[in-house]
């Protein structure tokens, strides 16, 4: 494993040993045992979209593992200013131990390791979003006790996310069921994975049928950052694909919720579920510093 670019990427060894890594460093972390596995390295850290927890997370997990993590905003960075992807990649791998991005195009992340000389990390792109989806799949091994045999559901937008977990559920022997309107549904290169998994992917417009006998349910919000213009329409588009108490009905009775945040209340999930299950989803939010800090360390070490 040279980057982490897209689940796509990543054999289903790898992703456990990533897991089994980030419930290492979370044990060491809580015990106040040191690792300072990446002493002296240095990350830069490219944001050309906002970020709470990515941000935050990758730079406290950069200085717990003693390295040095540098926040390079594209609002001041040349890259911003049309500095092709070729020369950035050139330049950086000159200076730093790795970079993580957040960008709106895949093919810049592919770009910047393809030009590169050091390990890439996705931290965003429209397409996918592997870290906060190995930080889910953390949180359900946590909560659950295995990932193998469970029934995953997706609601909502065929975005990042749930393109990203329906390769990471898949992967690791989940059932992956989404529910998305006809005009949202994932890309054909996710569908295409998906369908080499026979009964184990259902994609359907009935929230219900997707819901039925879930393990977990997930969801993200309807307007992706880049989709503020379109929010209105999607807002209309998406009534019906609320994860609410009429849903949970059918899931099983003892089903997690997880959202990967920011969440908008009454909109994609009620307060009311949302507050019932906040106890997986702040440790959903918390995962992120465990599951990024193993990726770094096997990528970076
Ligand atoms: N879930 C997530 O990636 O959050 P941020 O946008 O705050 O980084
Ligand atoms: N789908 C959301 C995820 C945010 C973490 C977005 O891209 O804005």
């Amino acid at each position: 494993m040279k980057h982490l670019l897209k689940m796509l990427d990543l054999s289903t060894e790898e992703i456990t040993e990533i897991l089994d890594l980030a419930d290492q460093l979370k044990y060491e972390l809580k015990h106040g045992i040191p690792h300072p596995h990446l002493k002296g390295k240095t990350l830069g850290m490219i944001f050309q979209k906002a970020s709470t927890r990515t941000r935050v997370s990758f730079e406290t997990g950069m200085y717990q593992l003693g390295g040095y993590p540098l926040f390079l905003s594209s609002n001041d960075l040349q890259i911003g200013r049309g500095e092709p992807v070729q020369d950035t990649a050139r330049v950086l791998s000159r200076y730093l131990s790795g970079i993580m991005i957040r960008t709106f195009d895949q093919k810049e992340v592919e770009d910047l390791a393809k030009y590169g000389n050091i390990p890439i990390i996705n931290g965003l792109t429209d397409f996918c979003h592997p870290c906060q989806v190995l930080a889910d799949l953390m949180t359900i091994r946590e909560f659950k006790g295995k990932l193998e045999g469970l029934k995953m559901c997706f609601i909502g937008d065929g975005n990042n996310m749930a393109n990203s977990l329906i390769v990471g559920g898949l992967k690791t022997g989940m059932s992956v069921s989404i529910a998305c309107p006809k005009d949202y549904q994932p890309p054909k290169e996710i569908l295409d994975f998906a369908a080499g998994y026979g009964d184990k992917f259902e994609m359907t417009d009935s929230p219900a049928q997707a819901a039925k006998d879930a393990d977990v349910i997930l969801t993200d919000v309807w307007a992706s950052m880049g989709q503020e213009d379109e929010a209105e329409k999607r807002r209309k588009a998406f009534v019906g694909y609320q994860v609410n108490d009429e849903l949970m009905k059918v899931a099983k009775s003892d089903a997690m919720v997880l959202h990967c945040l920011p969440a908008h209340r009454e909109e994609e999930i009620t307060e009311k579920v949302f507050e019932e299950h906040a106890k997986e989803i702040f440790e959903e939010a918390e995962n992120r510093l465990h599951a990024q800090k193993a990726v770094m360390v096997k990528l970076m070490a």
